[in-house]
C-alpha cells in the first residue's frame, strides 16, 4: 500500500491505496464521488475526465498514486455555493444531455477548451470534444451549449464565473 494525500474539489484526503488503483476508482469507490462516471475503463470514452493540477485527464488512465500531492477537480467541484457555472447551466438550458452519462466528461473537457480559447468556433468545439463519446449521439446540443457559454467561463483555477448564458 502507498500513502497518498490529494486535494479533491477543495477537500484534502489522505489514504493508503494499492499502487495499481486507478484514480477513477479512487474517486468513486473510496471517496464516493460518483459524479465522475466510468464508461469504458480503457481511456476511450472520456466520461471519467477530471482536472489534475490544471491538466485535463481521463481518470481511468491515471493511477491514484500519481495524484499524490495534487489538486483534482471533478465535475462535482465546479458549482459554488450551489450555483452552477455558466457552462453547466448552458448544458441544462440547451438540453445538451440525454442519459447524462457522458455529461461530466463533456463539461470537464469543454471547460478546458474555454480556458484555452474563450470564444471557440463550432469546429474548434467539436475538435476539443473528440475524445469524449456520447452514446446517445447528442452532439449537436452539446456543441450549442459550449458555444453559448463561450467567453463566460474564466480560467481562475477551477472557479468559473457564473453569468447569464446567452440563448
Ligand atoms: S472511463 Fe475513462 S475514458 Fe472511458
Ligand atoms: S447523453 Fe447519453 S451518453 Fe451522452
Amino acid at each position: 500500500m502507498t500513502h497518498i494525500k490529494v486535494n479533491v474539489d477543495g477537500t484534502v484526503y489522505e489514504d493508503d491505496v494499492e499502487p495499481r488503483l486507478l484514480l477513477a476508482h479512487y474517486l468513486r469507490d473510496r471517496l464516493g464521488l460518483t459524479g465522475t462516471p466510468i464508461g469504458c475503463d480503457t481511456s476511450n470514452c472520456g466520461a471519467c475526465t477530471v482536472d489534475l493540477d490544471g491538466a485535463t485527464v481521463k481518470s481511468c488512465s491515471v493511477l491514484a498514486v500519481q495524484a499524490d500531492g495534487s489538486e483534482v477537480t471533478t465535475v462535482q467541484g465546479l458549482a459554488r455555493n450551489g450555483e452552477l457555472t455558466a457552462l453547466q447551466r448552458a448544458f441544462h438550458e440547451l438540453h445538451a444531455l440525454q442519459c447524462g452519462y457522458c455529461t461530466p466528461g463533456m463539461i470537464m473537457a469543454a471547460r478546458d477548451l474555454l480556458r484555452e480559447n474563450p470564444r471557440p468556433g463550432p469546429d474548434e468545439v467539436r475538435h476539443a470534444l473528440e475524445g469524449n463519446l456520447c452514446r446517445c449521439t447528442g452532439y449537436q446540443n452539446i456543441v450549442r451549449a459550449v458555444l453559448a457559454a463561450s467567453g463566460q467561463d474564466t480560467a481562475r483555477s477551477g472557479q468559473e464565473t457564473a453569468q447569464e448564458v446567452r440563448a
